[in-house]
């Protein structure tokens, strides 16, 4: 049933962390492997969807023919890979890490030590996710990850409103093996309607399952 929902769509999904370089060799980044995003686009590309996966650095592969794979480092390249598909989407998943900021200075050359302090000036990178929920045309849906260490679900219900998405996946860190670096995960689901889907600790092939049904849900 789920199928059909998804067969010929075009979807974009994003994947990983971004990485905000410093100076030749250095960078802000975070723990993100990739793998709840790289599931989110196979479970769509098994069933039939025309799927865009733009990730930043990771180690994963994917086979799968109907993946157009699009590789990426820092926010600011994953925004303009992003722009690049979004009209001609259907479904949006936002699943990277997307650092929320960026130094304001790349160095051009490696910083040397001197002092024992030093400071970094950071600024806000664009946030992807608000920019396409401000630019979603009538039936685009549009679903972003939240991700909190305490009151998750005002948290999350705040993030689905103020970025005008359909839903909202929030990553639970209260459970051993939820989150990064792990194969499993714990999410909740709250979708436009207020409605809050709650699960238990899963693979990410499953839990990417069950983000589909509450996408299929939506449309
Ligand atoms: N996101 C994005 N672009 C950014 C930052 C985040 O597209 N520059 C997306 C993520 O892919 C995720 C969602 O926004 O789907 C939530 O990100 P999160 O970091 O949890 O929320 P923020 O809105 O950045 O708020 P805060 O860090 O204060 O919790």
């Amino acid at each position: 049933m789920i199928a059909e929902k998804f067969h010929n769509k075009s979807v974009l999904v994003t994947a990983g962390p971004t990485f905000e370089k410093i100076d030749p060799v250095r960078f802000i980044g975070n723990f993100s492997t990739g793998k709840m995003g790289f599931a989110i686009a196979e479970a769509f590309a098994e069933l039939g969807a025309k799927v865009t996966l733009v990730c930043g650095p990771v180690s994963l592969q994917t086979e799968l023919k109907n993946i157009t794979r699009i590789d990426v480092i820092s926010a600011d390249e994953m925004f303009h890979a992003c722009l690049q598909y979004y009209d001609t989407s259907d479904i949006c998943v936002m699943a990277a890490a997307v650092a929320d900021y960026k130094p304001v200075h790349q160095e051009l050359q490696k910083i040397k030590k001197s002092e024992n302090t030093m400071t970094l000036e950071l600024e806000k990178t664009q946030d992807i996710l608000y920019y396409l929920g401000k630019n979603k045309k009538p039936g685009q849906i549009l679903a972003g990850f939240a991700l909190e260490t305490i009151n998750g679900i005002e948290f999350a219900s705040e993030k689905l409103s103020k970025k005008n998405l359909d839903l909202i996946i929030l990553n639970t860190l209260e459970d051993e093996g939820a989150g990064f670096q792990y194969d499993t995960n714990k999410i909740n689901i709250i979708d436009k309607f207020g409605n809050i889907f709650i699960y238990k600790l899963k693979s990410k092939k499953e839990v990417a399952q069950d983000i589909l049904k509450s996408i299929a849900l939506q449309i």
